[in-house]
């Protein structure tokens, strides 16, 4: 992604039923880019076994993949997608470490390998990182600030330049999100990510590091959240798949 730019990335998880819907919501989606007027990247992120047949109909979206496993090709690994498979499809990112996908077992440990995995094919990792609920004390700030130190402690300071972080409050997630979060709520954590990341490398390497915010994200809110300097970008759930939503999202930047 060029510098300056907002990402609008869809998360379509496990929908929908059938290719013909995929393609028909694909192709849709790609005629947006016409909003963007230079300003967005599209990147829309559909279940592994569309990829390929969506990968020759868009031209102006971006493919992003929603999983990836850390090995590289030819090792045993059965009902895995490695990211040599992604790379040859022309996938540009990559979603890891989901809340939905943590909830399946998956650990800072195994995000860490992902984003090795994904920067060795040169496919930007999407990283997810984001507290389950809102204390007053404070403890959902040293959660998010281990679940950073576990993952990028002892990696080199470049790849600040070469990821992604979504901040996904998990309480704000989905259909049975406690609330929406306020623009502000998202604002001050991106700034304590890039203190935290700042910590674990220096303060330089956080320069050119993205930070986009993900839950409940939807025409009415997409304003506020990008509107905040320190956003560069949505990851959206449900309003990715109603092209009309989506459009007045990647609209509002
Ligand atoms: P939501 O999902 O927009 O449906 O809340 C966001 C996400 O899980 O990335």
């Amino acid at each position: 992604m060029s510098k300056g730019k907002k990402l609008i990335i869809g998360n379509w998880k496990m929908n929908p039923a059938s290719l013909e819907k995929a393609l028909r919501l694909a192709k849709e989606i790609s005629k947006y880019s016409k909003y963007s007027r230079g300003k967005t990247e599209i990147v829309i992120c559909p279940p592994f076994v569309f990829l390929s047949a969506i990968s020759k109909k868009i031209k102006k979206a971006k493919l992003g993949a929603q999983d990836v496993h850390f090995e590289t090709n030819n090792t045993a690994q059965t009902g895995e997608i490695s990211p040599l498979m992604l790379k040859n499809l022309g996938v540009k990112y990559v979603i890891v470490g989901h809340s939905e996908r943590r909830m399946l077992g998956e650990t800072n440990e195994i995000v860490r390998k992902k984003i090795g995995a994904c920067l060795k094919h040169a496919i930007t990792p999407i990283v997810c990182v984001g507290e389950s609920k809102r204390d007053e004390s404070g403890n959902y700030l040293s959660f998010v600030r281990t679940q950073l130190e576990e993952i990028f402690s002892g990696l080199p300071k470049t790849i600040s330049g070469k990821i992604i972080i979504a901040y996904e409050p998990i309480w704000a997630i989905g259909k049975t999100a406690a609330r929406e979060a306020t623009s502000e709520e998202a604002e001050e954590m991106s700034i304590f990510i890039k203190k935290v990341l700042s910590d674990i490398f220096d303060a330089k390497a956080v320069k050119n590091l993205r930070i986009i915010y993900g839950g409940s994200v939807n025409p009415e809110n997409s304003a506020s959240f990008l509107n905040q300097r320190n956003i560069d970008g949505l990851l959206v759930g449900r309003d990715s798949l109603d092209p009309d939503n989506f459009k007045e999202i990647i609209k509002s930047v």
